[in-house]
């Protein structure tokens, strides 16, 4: 059986050895249950922190939470002298990594900070100073610690804008970041000893790094050169020592379309997905899907929200090139099932995509604007005005519905003039 690591010894935070020059200087919260507002974390996280040894100077990589830095310091402590630590290197700015930076600097003053480029606006915000002496890297770049370095790898967005990883080539040792990470506390740290974390690491990928799915595949272009590696070091999580390159694999397989779709030779995709009341929205719905479908090269799809749970909808809004909502306005609004598909949306990448709305209404009609709006706000495309018909659409008002889904279509395979007839004021 594997002796678990020692964490604290006569109540003293203690250092864990990765290897005999490397070793983490994190920090254990169990009792962690949200983070960042959205995230569950069912048994808390850790912030993982990093000494690296060298024969002409000490790196820390990335810090912890402010109300931990505690046992941060005394790790660091266990195993380093500050004036031994001449490279501090921030994977990334987000609070939870950067919380003792403050108080690290003050100690360790001759250290120089190692950043991305577009880290030094963030870095400059965090610590309230716009005198501060630092080297920003890329991909390519590298800093020697004598018979150890650090080679840096430019994965922005993994992920903020400023996220990084740095590379330890004398141990085949990556530290990663957010990037593999995952919110599971797990005092036995690596990951052929904790409890199952399955769950954990593909939960913290759909929420963290699945918005930015092409910025994960440029990521592992840079990280995969690099395998077989003999360990991955995240800043949340598992240490991952065991057969690393498990999970490398799983993040392109993540990152590639969660589904495949029927169409080829540059079919477009488009999606309709509506709820209605009395029927009326339902009836438009038809009469757009009708009027799509009249167009080739695009193949339309159509759907009741309230036959369906929302997360499938999702993972084919991801691999769709339009998507049209239909709503009735409710008490001036739209209805929940509609919020609720779009809230959900801020997990996936809809940039550029094609986006449409419209409804039946039977007073004032605000649900299609607003809708829009978020449509808007989403990052997609809404070319044509949203198409509101107050209550039963008359058999001209179908006439405009077809001809709303015909011109959508068209705008997906760049057929459509460029005339614009704001319909909402026609109806
Ligand atoms: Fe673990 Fe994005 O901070």
């Amino acid at each position: 059986m594997i002796k678990a690591p020692i964490l604290i010894q006569d109540g003293v935070p203690q250092a864990v050895s990765l290897s005999e020059r490397v070793h983490w200087i994190g920090a254990l919260d169990p009792n962690l249950r949200t983070f960042d507002i959205i995230l569950k974390t069912a048994n808390g996280t850790s912030y993982n922190a990093y000494l690296v040894q060298g024969s002409d100077g000490f790196a820390v990589i990335d810090t912890v939470k402010e109300s931990f830095a505690d046992d941060f310091f005394a790790r660091l402590e266990s195993v380093a002298r500050y004036e031994q630590i001449t490279v501090i290197v921030l994977n990334h700015l987000e609070p939870d990594h950067t919380g003792a930076l403050p108080e690290l600097m003050r100690r360790a003053p001759q250290a120089r900070l190692y950043i991305s480029q577009k880290a030094q606006t963030m870095l400059k915000a965090l610590l309230k100073q716009t005198e501060l002496e630092f080297t920003t890297v890329l991909s390519g770049d590298s800093v020697s610690l004598g018979d150890r370095s650090l080679q840096f790898l430019h994965t922005p967005y993994l992920h903020w804008p400023d996220t990084q990883c740095t590379y330890l080539p004398e141990e085949y040792t990556l530290f990663s970041g957010d990037v593999f990470g995952c919110h599971f506390c797990d005092s036995r740290l690596f990951n052929d000893e904790v409890g199952d974390f399955r769950f954990s690491f593909e939960y913290y990928y759909a929420h963290i790094m699945r918005p930015f799915k092409e910025y994960v595949n440029h990521a592992l272009d840079l990280i995969e050169p690099l395998l077989p590696l003999q360990t991955i070091a995240p800043a949340h999580g598992p240490l991952l020592r065991d057969r690393p390159q498990r999970y490398v694999k799983r993040y392109r397989e993540l990152s590639q379309t969660t589904l495949l779709n029927e169409t080829s030779g540059g079919e477009k995709t488009l999606l309709i997905f509506y709820i209605s009341s009395y029927g009326n929205t339902r009836r438009m719905a038809e009469a757009i899907y009708e009027g799509a479908m009249a167009i080739e090269q695009v193949r339309v799809s159509l759907y009741d929200l309230e036959g369906s749970e929302i997360e499938p909808f999702v993972d084919l809004i991801e691999g769709a090139d339009g998507i049209i909502f239909g709503t009735p306005t409710i008490n001036g609004d739209a209805v929940k099932p509609v919020w609720d598909l779009l809230s959900s949306l801020a997990v996936i990448n809809l940039k550029s995509k094609l986006g449409g709305v419209f409804g039946s209404y039977g007073w004032t009609g605000e649900a299609v604007r607003m809708v829009e709006d978020r449509l808007r706000g989403l990052k997609l495309r809404v070319p044509i005005p949203g198409l509101r018909i107050k209550l039963i659409p008359t058999d001209e008002e179908l006439e405009l519905c077809l001809a709303f889904g015909r011109e959508l279509a068209q705008e997906l395979v760049g057929l459509r003039q460029s005339k614009i007839i704001d319909m909402a004021d026609l109806a």
